[in-house]
């Protein structure tokens, strides 16, 4: 029982092994660099906790089971749908959003190059679409057309802007790379 019951095993794990469901339980969740505490209903999901919790409604509420990535967000790092996300499994881990990839006023390279590349119609999915590419360019900063489309497979648009955010986040890989490369010369000089 003691080895079902590892504190390794995800919460929803050790949950679902234990038959004992989850009660409300305060947490706290690292949002955006900030501590969080919270205390979600038993099932409350992360998309819920984000919005109506801690009022950060740029993750958004598409088509709630996991289909259209309009609720994605970062969790350590990588895009889960928030929509599918128990928040009572999130205790200690850390969150980010849309609102969280802005530096003060400068906005992420990426919500630039979206701009710049007229990759936002109604914006709808914007949130989602941003939030899985600044997860792509993290684990793969030059990818392929091909690894563009296999990472942001699980975005929809139903503007069809699926080109434009292609070009965006070719152009943001690109800028960064540059950058960099301007960043070693004067460093070595
Ligand atoms: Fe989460 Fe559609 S709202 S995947
Ligand atoms: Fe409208 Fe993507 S811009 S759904």
């Amino acid at each position: 029982m003691v080895a079902l019951l590892s504190p390794e095993l995800p919460a929803w794990e050790r949950w679902t092994r234990s038959g004992s469901p989850p009660r409300w339980t305060r947490m706290r969740l690292t949002v955006n660099d900030k501590a969080k505490d919270v205390t979600p209903e038993p099932g409350e999901s992360l998309l819920t906790t984000l919005r109506d919790r801690l009022f950060l409604t740029g993750a958004k509420p598409g088509c709630e089971r996991g289909e259209c990535g309009a609720c994605t967000v970062l969790l350590n790092g990588e895009p889960v749908y928030a929509c599918l996300t128990l928040t009572q499994a999130c205790d200690g881990e850390t969150v980010t959003t849309v609102e969280g990839v802005a530096r003060g006023e400068a906005l992420h390279p990426l919500q630039e190059a979206f701009i710049a590349h007229d990759a936002v119609q109604c914006g709808f999915c914007t949130p989602g679409q941003v939030m899985a590419a600044v997860a792509l360019l993290a684990r793969d900063p030059a990818p392929s057309d091909a690894a563009i489309a296999e990472a942001m497979s699980g975005n929809l648009c139903r503007c069809g802007t699926y080109p434009k955010i292609a070009r965006a986040i070719r152009s943001a890989a690109a800028a960064a790379q540059q950058q960099q490369q301007q960043q070693r010369e004067e460093g070595s000089r």
